[in-house]
């Protein structure tokens, strides 16, 4: 079926979704966009006129375009602050919504609109395009396999110098709460863990652009004792990792490393003498299902897969509130310096 949707928010972020649905081929056919809002009307008609959405409603309130509009799915594209009383507005109006992360700016207000999404019976999901990439799906494929033995570890590396301007030099724990939310997703799901527990120490390093939390440092615990450290840095120049973070994966018979890119590197132990025992190559096999390496064309297609089979989506807000909750339990751990539980 081809669903129809109005996109709310529509700043630099909106051309990555709107380029998804207007030219990817996993969503040919399948969105019409019938309405596009932004408190700056200008900015609506510009994305309008840049993706020949001649016929979509152009408002500044969302309440109207939505009552005159009518759509199966709204796409919620705006800054954090506004996120909550917009996707409330889209179950009023009987709209699927698909946010963009994070999915709220408290573990209550997460909470909150799970519980409205599931009153309204219509499907809440967001954007984590970061675990629909094929160095991520590799990974979880190779380490449910078993081919490096048990996982016991995972280690990542996330420094960036990365001037953005905008919304993000004023917020407070930038980094955990607009970017770790992406990476610490991708822990949770490439392990297949669940997070129980973190002790963070977040700090705004000598120099920083940002108003605050430009630097991270956290171990988080993970079911079946399983450890998951990450240091991040968005205010790191010189050595750039990859967005994607630099990976060390350890597991009972082996280890592999991704640098966030290309590059994996595998083996596990083949021999059974020697202080440093002998190691063996391993490959990282393609990932089993192509059509989930297109970052924001996948999360949507998987949006409208789930809607059309009446299942949840794989980032439905229910289950991506254990990934908000690591970045909460983080931010708190590091606001007390205790030890603190994930429990969602
Ligand atoms: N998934 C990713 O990789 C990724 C990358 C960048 C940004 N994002 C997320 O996308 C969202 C938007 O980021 P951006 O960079 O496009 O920000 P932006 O500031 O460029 O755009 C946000 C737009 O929302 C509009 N807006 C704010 N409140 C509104 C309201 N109540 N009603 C209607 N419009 C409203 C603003 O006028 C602005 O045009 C953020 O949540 C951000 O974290 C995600």
């Amino acid at each position: 079926m081809t669903f129809r949707a109005v996109l709310v928010g529509c700043g630099a972020m909106s051309k990555g979704w709107l380029s998804a649905v207007v030219g990817s081929e996993l969503l040919k056919g399948r969105v019409e966009v019938v309405g596009l809002v932004d408190l700056d009307h200008k900015a609506a008609e510009a994305r309008a006129l840049e993706f020949s959405l001649t016929d979509a409603v152009i408002g500044a309130d969302l309440d109207d375009v939505l009552s005159k509009t009518i759509p199966d799915l709204l796409f919620d594209v705006v800054v954090p602050s506004a996120r909550e009383a917009i996707a409330e507005t889209g179950f009023a109006h009987g709209c699927h919504v698909l946010s963009e992360k994070p999915m709220a700016t408290t573990l209550a207000a997460g909470q909150a609109l799970i519980a409205k999404a599931e009153a309204a019976g219509r499907i809440h999901a967001v954007v984590q395009n970061r675990r629909f990439i094929s160095g991520v799906r590799r990974i979880r494929r190779f380490l449910e396999g078993g081919a490096i033995g048990e996982l016991t570890g995972l280690h990542c590396d996330f420094f960036i110098g990365a001037h953005f301007g905008g919304f993000r030099e004023e917020m407070q724990n930038v980094l955990l709460l607009d970017m770790a939310i992406h990476t610490l997703d991708a822990a949770r799901f490439m392990a297949g863990k669940t997070p129980l527990a973190v002790y963070c120490h977040e700090t705004n390093p000598r120099g920083s652009w940002y108003a605050h939390g430009a630097a991270a440092n956290a171990i988080f615990e993970f079911s079946d004792d399983v450890v998951f450290t990450y240091r991040g840095s968005w205010v790191a120049e010189g050595a750039n990792t990859s967005w994607e973070s630099a990976w060390r994966f350890i597991g009972t018979k082996g280890t592999l490393l991704w640098d966030g890119a290309e590059a994996f590197d595998a083996k596990t132990v083949t021999g059974d003498g020697g202080f440093l025992r002998e190691v063996s190559p391993v490959a990282v096999p393609d990932p089993e299902d192509a059509r989930q390496t297109h970052g924001h064309a996948s999360v949507i297609a998987e949006f409208l897969d789930a809607i059309e089979a009446g299942r949840l989506p794989e980032t439905a807000s229910n289950d991506n509130i254990k990934s908000l909750a690591m970045v909460f339990g983080a931010i708190e751990s590091a606001r007390s310096r205790q030890r603190v539980e994930i429990a969602v």
